[in-house]
Formats: C-alpha cells, structure tokens, sequence
C-alpha cells in the first residue's frame, strides 16, 4: 500500500514519475503526488487519482531532473491533499514513504518542542522533519537520513530529497518493498519493478536496513550497519507493455483472459512430460518435502481461498494433515507447533505484512521449513522461506486477484503431486495422468472464457440486487467463498458463501425472491448431495444460477438458471470453475459502474496489519 518513485537523471524526469505513478496506483488511489527539484523544492499534489496529478502538472509545466512521487492509500489521517506526499520540512527536503511508523506519536512530540510544525495528520511527516533535524548538524543527506531512520520503529521505504543536493537520491528501506532501477547516467527508486519498466529493466533489490546513495553515475548501498555492501543486479523478464491495457477495458478483464497463458507458464516452470521436478519448489525441496508430516498453510484474502482448495488436494492426494489458516489470525496466536509441519505461504504480492509476520511466528513457534508460493520474485516472504515457488501470473494491476489465484492453484496442485510421490501415495503412472490432465487446463479455462457473453446476461440480473448467497461443496465450497469475495470487491454487492450442506443450519433463512443463489455444482461425487441442497432453494421461491459441468445432468426449469462449463475436470475441477464467477462479479461491477479496478477502500498489497 503506497506506491513510491524517484527519478534522477538528465532529462525531465516529471513524465516517467507520472507513468511509473500510473503503473503504481494499484497500491493506493487515495491521493498523489510529487516533487521536483528545480531552483529549490517544487511539490504538486492533489486528492483523488493520478489523472489528476497529471492534469494539474500539465497546467504548472513542473519540470525538474530529481524528484520523488507517491501514490496512497491512507492510514494515518484522512485522504486529503494536506495529508498527501510527498512532506517536506522547512521547505528544503522532501520524503516520499510507504510503511507505518509506530512510534511517531513520540516523535512528533519530540519534534515539536525543537521547534517543527506539522502540516499533516500522518507518520510520515515525523520522517522529514527528523532528517531535516540531523542535516542541520551534518549538511551531508546520507548521513541525516541514516541517523533518522536509527530512530524509526515500525516499517518504511523511503526516497529522499533536498533542495541543496540537486543529484542526490537517497532511498531506505524496512519491511517495506523498494528496488533500485539502474539506466544509462540516470537512476531510478521504485516500490515495484513494473513502475520502471518503460526506463529500465535492470533492477537492485535493496535489503532490509539498506541505504542507498544514488547519484546519475554512481550507487553506493549500505547495509544496516552503515557497512558499503554490494546488492547483485537482475535484469527484469516483465516488458514495459506486460503491465498495459491493450484493448481490454479494465485490467481485470484482461488478467482474467490471460487465465490459459499464464497457468500455461505456470505448469512450463518444471514439468516434464512424465513428472514434476521436486526440484521446482528449491535446491533442498526434496529432501525436506520427503520428510515433513503435516502442511500448515498462511495466507490473506483470495491467496487464503486458495489455500483451502490445497487442503483437499493436499490430504486427499499426499495423504498429510493440512489445514488452512487466516494468517492475520494466526499471527496472535498460540498454535501449538509441530517443527516438521511445513508452513507454506501463499502470497501473490509477497508483501502482505499479516502473511509475513505470520510466517516470523511460525519460525518462533519452532516450525523447521518453510515454502512461499509467491507472483513476485525477490519479494520480502519469498527472501524469508526456505523453499519458494515462483508462479508466472505476470504482473496483476487489478486489485481484485484473479491470474494469481488460478496460478496458485496449479502450483498447489504441482505440489500435491510432489508431496504425493515423496510419501509413497502417488504412483509414476498416476502423476502421468494428473499431468495429462494439468496440461489440458489451458484450453479448459479457454472453454470457460467463452461463456462470458450468457455470463454478462446473468449479471444483469445481478445488479439491482443487494445480497447473493454463493453455495459450493467439497474443494468447490472454497471456490464459492472466492466468487462471493470477487462479487462484493468490485460490485459492492454483500455476497457470502456456504457449504451448500450447511444451507439448512441458518442461511436457507435469507433465502426469497431477491435473493439470487449461485450454485458452483460440478459432476463430482457431491453432485446429487448438492442437487438436493439446490431443492431446498427453490422449494423457497430463491432464483438459482448455477455452474453445471457439460456431462452432467440437469435441465433448466423454473428459477434454476444454468449454464454448462467443459466436462467435468476432476480434481481440477475447482480452476475452471473459478472462471464463470470471476466473469460473473467483473460484468455485475461493469452494470453497476463501479471503478473495477480500483474498488473503493482497498488497496492490492496490504503492507499494513
Ligand atoms: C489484498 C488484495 C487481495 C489479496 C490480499 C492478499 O486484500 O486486495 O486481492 O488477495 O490482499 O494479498 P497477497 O498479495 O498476499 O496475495
């Protein structure tokens, strides 16, 4: 959440602060702005969305060859233009950042009886006026900014400017994701590496405690300790355009249609045609997923329903005790730990603060190994676990996840496979078939793409609607809790989700003629358990929608509604009937106008608890 950027270079560097702002606002749309050094500090920011910035930078003509710009989602103080970075203190240095800083009552306190006043309601502005404080003393950025940031609790990313170092970019970090872009005589800071894409592909990963000192020919990074260190350079394999909308009109429909291509990379990451390389999951994967008696799984939001697909496959497939859990939750929690249980992470960000301090409680409670299931390589929960899995969803701009979890999903599966050799449960010629059947996935998915024309018919019907109930059961009821999540992310429709069985222990009570129920009813095992739970619907006036596999039998009467995805997958089942429901919420959102790719209140990382 908050996205930051700096820019020091030769040429203006006002327009790729606007385009790397753009790429960015995924992590907060609540106000934008930026600073330019040209002949002393010159700041333009403004409520509301980066459009706006630009529009407003348009009519100022702002230029400048150093500067700092921020994108935010609001935590302390309102979203106004006053509380938007960047901050500056005495007019002279100016700080962008992401993160919380626990301790800035304190501060500002302090800071107030030297004589600082205080423009804003936020952390942040602690930051600046402690930096301009050290300056005083020192006239050397570095070493302000490395005594300022000593004092800071909390977690922050940072870029730093003054007016009196016209060519001096500083940048910190703590907890919070920021990369360094190296170009040609200009050098860029950036929270994530699509910001930078149209400047630079070369990017530093900057460590926690990190410092960098970063000039137009030159960048010196320092370590916690204030010792030069060197960070090895990575050349990005995103392209600039990987993060455009092409002819989609928002990202998410885009992310959505992009489902086949991106589980097709997924499964090329190290599936041969026979078996799964244990080998994917890390250097020593097989030695310690051979040896692990149980999987605890860690995870926030859409990555959390994922994880309760994992749970059936897991048992069901490998064989092993695997339970799903709330990472916010489990974080304060006293579990009771079993070192060989593997905590695996699930994260497409790689930066959700719930999801990594979880993990920090699961190494203290004594858990051995660790895995992250990550979107983001070098992000901070893949550089915290022992073994990681990269999938290959490419960059996701919408704030509701769609890609990433379809990703994730063949990636759990992947693992359930390995787990399922590893101990004995999955047979050499049962993994050829399971990986037979993974590679048809693409085209499934595609099959399903298909339906969204009868799909966007239904969500007409949808959006007068104030409430939908969403049913599923077995590895589909998590599927179910997904649907209903997409529906009121984006439309604002309040959606919830039920094991269909569980219907008749309270929620058949909501059941009437305004309430529509969507059915998630593939041709598996449950299929007639679930038929009888669907009775129970229309037996009380409720209006069906319901997701049936091509094999199976139903037929369409009064207030049952259906439409027929491919044959029924099997265990695969739960991702292509992901599909329908994600096109479901996009075309309720798109009757009802909402900004789908920016919903209201929320933000795509979460980097605060
Ligand atoms: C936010 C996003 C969700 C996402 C969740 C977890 O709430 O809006 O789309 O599922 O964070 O994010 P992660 O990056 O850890 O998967």
């Amino acid at each position: 959440m908050c996205g930051i950027i700096g820019a020091v270079a030769q040429r203006n560097v006002v327009p790729i602060l606007l385009e790397g702002l753009r790429r960015l606002e995924y992590r907060g749309y609540d106000s934008a702005g930026l600073v330019v050094i040209n002949k002393g500090l010159q700041r333009v920011r403004s409520t509301g969305r980066v459009a706006e910035l630009a529009a407003q930078i348009g009519r100022q003509k702002t230029h400048g060859h150093l500067g700092i710009a921020h994108t935010r989602w609001a935590t302390h103080g309102g979203p106004t233009e006053d509380n938007a970075h960047p901050h500056v203190s005495t007019n002279s240095i100016a700080v962008v950042h992401n993160g919380i800083i626990e301790n800035h009552e304190a501060l500002r306190t302090r800071l107030k009886s030297l004589g600082y006043d205080f423009a804003s309601e936020t952390d942040t502005e602690v930051i600046v006026h402690l930096i301009h404080f050290y300056y005083q003393a020192s006239r050397d950025l570095l070493v302000a900014v490395r005594a300022a940031v000593a004092e800071l609790q909390g977690a922050y990313a940072i870029g730093v400017v003054s007016a009196e170092a016209p060519h001096q970019l500083i940048a910190a970090r703590r907890g919070s994701p920021l990369l360094i872009g190296v170009g040609i005589e200009e050098n860029f800071i950036a929270s994530d590496v699509s910001a930078l894409l149209p400047v630079t592909q070369r990017v530093i990963y900057l460590e926690d405690g990190d410092i960098a000192d970063i000039g137009l020919l030159g960048i010196r990074i320092f370590d916690a300790e204030g010792r030069p260190v060197e960070r090895g350079e990575h050349v990005s394999e995103l392209s600039a355009d990987m993060a455009e909308l092409g002819n989609y009109r928002h990202f998410m429909q885009k992310e959505i249609h992009e489902q086949p291509r991106a589980i097709a990379d997924t499964l090329l990451a190290g599936v041969t045609t026979h078996s799964v390389l244990p080998g994917i999951f890390g250097p020593q994967a097989e030695d310690v997923l051979g040896k692990i008696n149980g999987v605890r799984i860690l995870a926030c939001g859409t990555s959390f329903h994922a994880a309760k697909v994992a749970e059936y496959w897991i048992e069901s497939l490998a064989g092993l005790p695997c339970r799903a859990e709330v990472a916010s939750e489990y974080r304060y929690r006293n579990s009771v730990a079993d070192p060989d249980t593997l905590i695996l992470t699930l994260s497409q960000s790689g930066e959700t603060r719930d999801t990594i301090d979880a993990l920090i409680q699961a190494k203290k409670l004594g858990h051995k190994h660790s895995l992250a299931i990550c979107n983001v390589p070098e992000s901070a929960l893949v550089r915290a676990s022992e073994l990681k899995f990269l999938t290959r969803a490419g960059p996701e701009i919408g704030v509701a996840s769609t890609k990433a979890f379809t990703t994730q999903l063949v990636a759990l599966f992947l693992l359930a496979l390995v787990l399922g050799r590893l101990h004995g449960r999955v047979s050499v010629a049962q993994e050829k078939s399971w990986l037979d059947q993974l590679r048809e996935l693409p085209g499934l998915v595609g099959q399903a793409l298909a339906l969204e024309p009868e799909i966007s018919a239904w969500a007409e019907r949808f959006a007068d609607k104030h409430h939908a109930l969403f049913l599923g059961r077995g590895a589909h009821y998590p599927i179910a809790l997904e649907g209903a999540l997409k529906l009121k992310e984006i439309s604002y429709i309040h959606a919830e989700a039920y094991p269909a069985g569980e219907l008749k222990h309270g929620p058949l009570a909501l059941v009437d003629k305004d309430m529509p129920v969507v059915a998630v009813a593939p041709n598996d095992t449950l299929l007639e358990k679930l038929k009888s739970n669907l009775q129970e619907v229309r037996a009380r006036g409720g209006e069906l929608y319901v997701f049936a596999d091509q094999d199976s039998h139903f037929s369409e009467q009064d207030g049952l509604h259906l439409l027929r995805l491919p044959s029924h997958a099997g265990p695969l089942s739960p991702i292509v009937h992901t599909v329908p429901l994600q096109l479901l919420a996009y075309h309720a959102a798109l009757c009802k106008g909402t900004d789908v790719d920016k919903p209201r209140n929320l933000a795509k990382s979460v980097t605060v608890e």
